[in-house]
């Protein structure tokens, strides 16, 4: 029976495969400019692991379930993977890298000194989905750091740490974001 489940690196979920003539969509990721030709079924998590290299944002449920693939589109947190290249038209988009591009962001050294995390998988969408609620609210109350972390699944912690995390990237000004 086990074997009939195919691994889900090793498969893509029924719906998501890509067809049609290709058209140049351009936009800016981490401050580049960025002009790519896609179909029109392209996703924007597949553009950013696959043709730009960009594997800090993760590939899990492909189903908008998980906040692995989480990015800021400007400045908004989006599932990558429910958003198609086309309708990044023109956008701003802000990846992990583009976040600790100059040094770890205060957000990532908060989960680094509470222990924030354990396989890590699910750490840069959960930091995209803190650095976006703390810029646009640098003194959330708990329940709103619930809903801000409500899309953002972690099998491993049992987000006591990732809470506490938050909490002190809140102490110490934790609302810079400069991308
Ligand atoms: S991979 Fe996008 S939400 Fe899970
Ligand atoms: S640390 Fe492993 S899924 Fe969150």
């Amino acid at each position: 029976m086990l074997d009939k489940i195919p691994h889900p690196s090793a498969s893509r979920v029924p719906g998501t495969e890509e067809a049609g003539p290709g058209f140049t969509v351009r936009f800016r990721v981490n401050g580049h400019p960025v002009s790519l030709e896609v179909t029109p079924t392209r996703r924007l998590l597949a553009l950013l692991r696959e043709d730009l290299g960009l594997t800090g944002t993760k590939r899990s449920c492909e189903l908008g379930r998980c906040g692995s693939c989480m990015v800021l589109l400007n400045g908004r947190p989006v599932n990558a993977c429910l958003t198609m290249a086309y309708q990044c038209e023109g956008a701003e988009i802000v990846t992990i890298e583009g976040i600790g591009a100059d040094g770890l962001h205060p957000v990532q050294r908060a989960f680094l000194e509470e222990g924030g995390f354990q396989c890590g998988y699910c750490t840069p969408g959960m930091v995209v989905s803190v650095v976006a609620l703390l810029a646009e609210n640098p003194q959330p109350a708990p329940e709103e750091i619930e809903e801000a972390l409500s899309g953002n699944l972690c099998r491993c912690t049992g987000y006591a740490a990732i809470i506490r995390a938050v909490n002190r990237a809140i102490e110490q000004g934790g609302g810079r974001h400069e991308n």
